[in-house]
């Protein structure tokens, strides 16, 4: 539910023809045949052998694999209850509903608007692990990360001496979680709300959380603490970069920007702050005056808004979400970015970072490339939609130094496939004669960046999810089925694309190019009958071993419920960590500096019905299932996905 409507299809641009040109490259059809064959195209073959062979030779005795867990079998894969590998364990941390902090208001069913503003709001999603490392809970660098350090690509645990000395930020920190969505159904306990309390409701049960999370003797509680909030619908905001203070984001009404929706995937930044992105924010928005004066515009069109949205009903009591209101034109231009909040401020005010463009934004996976600049990579969840790129203009370090965010001064380039394995960074900027003749400024392309994007000729992608950055230097990213495709190209040769894969890729000039070669990773499809079927590859986490985990979000074959995979990047070997519950999504991935702890997220078990399961009660019960986090750990304390 909730996320069925990516199915829809918004863009009508000659892109679509141009799948024809590209046509059904007969060539890469053979690369589709699974991991290993993959290893030997051109760019990513030079690293292969001699990462092997530093493992003990692939094959031979005493070669040291990523991945040595028993996996959890297809059969034990489907149940109301999670089933994880026999030597891991789960823990259930913060549910929806849940006080922000201990002596908040307690969960009850269904919550009123005022106790969901201080709760733990619904739809886990991207979330974040920033370690607190002593007793004066001072930030953390990017840095303390081992897999965002080059030197660090072996195992490197004792990083910035971490380690049994100076521990607390493996067992002390601040999660950042996103809250994606929430039905009605799920939510008030009924399909349509009655009044503006029950908008409210809704409203503040999506967003971002907040909380001080801790370990005691291994099992993880919240905390009290001062940078405790809860983000939602409401919130004030600001906006930064070339669109703020521009018309398009200017209302008749003069209202302050509020607020961040269908918040999916997220990122962070080297100068350890959360990125949350807005995705489907189109269906928050519907039309009250359906007498045919309200019509959506191109651009609306474009980005999928429609007189009833996805059925929530807020329009009808919040003219803010009113299309047809005149008063609030312009309203809906204010979703659909990426929004910076800084865990360690409780009373910052989240800024929406323009120059990140507007689009479905999934997620974005950072990194620093060339000359320190900050780059990040990030999916617009669509059929037919892109892949987007976005490159600081300078130094992060000096930028920030000299009071200039990173995040507000740049290039946004869109993604094009060659079918010779090739590809190109389109830029998206005024100065091109292409978009020059067809937007007035910067603001208006990045504002309508879809619209930019179709007329560059990038490449339609099948639904752009996570992107992450492998401490190698080449980028994933998961493109989770398509199943309206009927033309293949070369990124996207499957017709229909049912089940998805996995596509990699590596940029030239350390990210900050404007060419790059990608080959696909892993298809989804040729897992099906195997013991390590899935389908509807989605979130993504690249650790410094060179292991891939992957979850899933869609309808998995051979009776698996959702699932967390790890896979070996170098090998293609593949193997089932975690199945969620029955009807949930298994989605956010973060992990403790050490990589002993990892956290999860089960998104709308069994659909909010509790028929189905009573996840996280125990199932004997009969409760409406709850939204959750899993902590994972290891029974013997070791790296997570070993
Ligand atoms: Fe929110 Fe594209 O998943
Ligand atoms: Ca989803
Ligand atoms: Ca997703
Ligand atoms: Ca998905």
């Amino acid at each position: 539910m909730g996320n069925g409507v990516d199915n829809e299809v918004t863009n009508p641009s000659d892109n679509r023809s141009f799948e024809d040109v590209l046509s059904v490259n007969l060539q890469r059809r053979g690369i589709i045949k699974g991991g290993l064959t993959l290893a030997t195209t051109a760019f990513f073959a030079g690293n292969m052998p001699s990462a092997l062979a530093a493992r003990g030779g692939y094959g031979s005795e005493g070669y040291d694999a990523l991945i040595n867990f028993s996996p959890v079998p297809v059969a034990a894969g489907n149940g109301a209850w999670p089933t994880i590998s026999p030597e891991y364990q789960w823990q259930v941390l913060i549910p929806w509903g849940e006080p922000l902090e201990p002596n908040g208001p307690a969960y009850q069913y269904p919550p009123n608007a005022e106790d969901q503003a201080r709760q733990i709001g619904i739809g886990h999603d991207g979330m974040h692990f920033f370690p607190i490392f002593d007793e004066k809970k001072r930030r953390c660098g990017w840095d303390h990360y081992p897999w965002n350090d080059d030197k660090s690509w072996h195992s490197n645990i004792d990083h910035h001496n971490w380690g049994p000395k100076n521990n607390w930020g493996n067992q002390r920190g601040l999660l950042c979680i996103n809250h994606e969505f929430g039905s009605n159904g799920h939510v008030l306990g009924k399909n349509d709300p009655e009044s503006l309390e029950d908008v409210r409701t809704s409203q503040h049960a999506h967003g971002v959380s907040v909380v001080e999370i801790k370990s005691r003797r291994g099992h993880w509680q919240q905390v009290k603490s001062h940078f405790a909030r809860r983000i939602h619908v409401n919130t004030p905001v600001t906006f930064s970069g070339p669109v703020a203070g521009h018309d398009l984001l200017k209302t008749p009404a003069g209202n302050q920007p509020l607020g961040t929706v269908n918040n999916c995937s997220n990122g962070y930044t080297p100068w350890g702050t959360y990125l949350t992105c807005e995705e489907n924010f189109n269906g928050y928005f519907g039309a009250t005056n359906l007498r045919g004066s309200w019509l959506a515009t191109e651009q609306q069109q474009r980005y999928g808004f429609a007189d009833n949205g996805f059925g929530y009903g807020w329009h009808k009591f919040d003219r803010r979400f009113d299309l047809s209101d005149p008063a609030y034109k312009n309203e809906e231009n204010r979703f659909g970015w990426i929004v910076e909040i800084d865990p360690m401020d409780a009373t910052q005010t989240p800024v929406k970072r323009t120059a990140l463009g507007r689009f479905k934004h999934e997620g974005i996976a950072m990194t620093v490339g060339r000359g320190g600049r900050v780059v990040g990579y990030m999916g617009d969840d669509q059929r037919f939609d892109y892949i987007y790129k976005f490159v600081s203009e300078d130094n992060w370090r000096k930028m920030r130094k000299a009071g200039k965010s990173p995040l507000d001064h740049g290039t946004l380039y869109v993604a094009r496939f060659n079918d010779d394995g090739s590809g190109d960074w389109l830029p998206l900027t005024i100065d091109n004669p292409v978009l020059a003749e067809h937007f007035t400024d910067q603001a208006e392309i990045l504002t309508y960046a879809r619209l930019a994007a179709d007329k560059l000729g990038a490449t339609p992608m099948d639904r752009p999810e996570w992107t992450t950055v492998a401490p190698d230097g080449s980028v994933y990213c998961t493109l989770t089925n398509n199943s309206r495709r009927t033309v293949a190209n070369a990124a996207n040769p499957m017709t229909p694309n049912l089940d998805g894969h996995i596509i990699r890729w590596r940029d030239n000039n350390k990210h900050t190019g404007e060419h790059f070669n990608w080959e696909i990773f892993l298809v989804a499809k040729e897992t099906h009958g195997t013991e390590s079927s899935y389908s509807s590859p989605d979130g993504l986490f690249a650790d410094p071993d060179g292991r891939l985990f992957i979850q899933t979000d869609g309808g998995q074959k051979d009776g698996l419920n959702n699932q967390l995979l790890v896979a070996d990047t170098l090998t293609g070997e593949l193997s089932r960590l975690l199945t969620g519950v029955t009807g949930d999504e298994v989605t956010g991935i973060t992990m403790t500096p050490d990589r002993r702890t990892m956290f999860i997220n089960l998104q709308h078990p069994g659909n909010g019905d509790p028929s189905v399961t009573n996840f996280p009660a125990r199932p004997d019960g009969v409760t409406v299932p709850r939204d959750s986090t899993l902590v994972i750990t290891r029974k013997d304390g070791g790296i997570i996905g070993s």
